[in-house]
């Protein structure tokens, strides 16, 4: 508890899943967190959820698309006009787009690229300012295993998420020498509707999530508070001298050669 006591953090795309487990996470650990999320709806009930389960919790819904780079600016502004400083910033808003290469739109390129390379450039751009002046911060990115593994048939997500790596690691180098660190964290299978619904578009959703299942090193597959807990280590005092690195939380299925 309190590992994160006096640190004001955004999480985008923190209305569930992920961004969620970790908001929830973070405000366990003491620190004042902005849900900077898309859907208004789903920001607040989890703001909600948060505040009345976590004694002294100190939270907000802030709508925001990280899209758009004047949406995330007002959401690091209205997290330091209410909290204080930004200290951690965590780029979780990611969607999944899975295309065959030849047949996919223009339009499904840029709608990957908006939320998942573009959106954590924005969320970077908008926070380093005052974390370089200050001279501390942790930026956390959320990435995946398609950030260095392929799957065929998920064209252009692993483009843009390889993407995020390269982002995280010019961005760590750059500010180190203002002790601002810029990290990923790359989950592999996790729980959430985003997962649920790549299940559920499959012609047999049952075998399809069985046969995920068996793939697993572990035989099933990671909690979204998995991942929380990571991100509250790297956003932690803890991680001091962890700088433009990638964590993966995925059971061990990227080291598994072959079944
Ligand atoms: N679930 C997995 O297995 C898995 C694995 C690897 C990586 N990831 C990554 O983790 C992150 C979270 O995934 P999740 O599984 O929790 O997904 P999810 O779909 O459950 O949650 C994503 C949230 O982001 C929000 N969002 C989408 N577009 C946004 C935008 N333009 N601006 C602000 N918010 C927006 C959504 O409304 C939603 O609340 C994503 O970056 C995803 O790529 C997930």
């Amino acid at each position: 508890m309190n590992r994160l006591a006096g640190k004001v953090a955004l999480v985008t795309g923190a209305g569930r899943g992920i961004g969620a487990a970790i908001a929830r996470a973070f405000a366990r650990e003491g620190a004042a967190v902005v849900l900077a999320e898309l859907d208004g709806e789903t920001a607040e009930r989890t703001a909600n959820e948060i505040a009345a389960t976590v004694d002294g919790a100190r939270v907000l819904a802030v709508p925001t698309d990280v899209t758009q780079p004047a949406s995330v600016e007002r959401a690091v502004k209205t997290a330091e006009d209410r909290f204080g400083a930004l200290g951690v910033l965590v780029n979780n808003a990611g969607i999944n787009v899975f295309c065959d290469p030849l047949t996919m739109t223009d339009a499904d390129w840029r709608r990957c690229f908006a939320v998942d390379l573009d959106g954590v450039w924005h969320g970077c751009r908008a926070a380093l300012p005052g974390m370089v002046e200050r001279g501390a911060g942790s930026i956390i990115n959320i990435a995946s295993t398609h950030s260095f593994k392929i799957i065929p048939g998920c064209f252009p997500y692993p483009v843009a998420k390889h993407g995020v790596i390269g982002l995280t690691r010019a961005l760590g180098i750059e500010y180190a020498p203002r002790n601002v660190r810029v990290n990923a964290i790359a989950p592999g299978y996790i729980e959430t509707n985003l997962t649920r619904e790549w299940w559920d578009n499959q012609p047999d959703p049952a075998a399809a999530r069985q046969a995920t299942l068996d793939l697993q090193p572990m035989k099933r597959i990671g909690q979204p508070e998995e991942v929380a807990m990571t991100a509250v280590f790297l956003a932690s005092d803890e991680a001091t001298f962890i700088n433009a690195s990638c964590i993966t939380v995925d059971g061990g299925r990227s080291a598994l050669y072959h079944d």
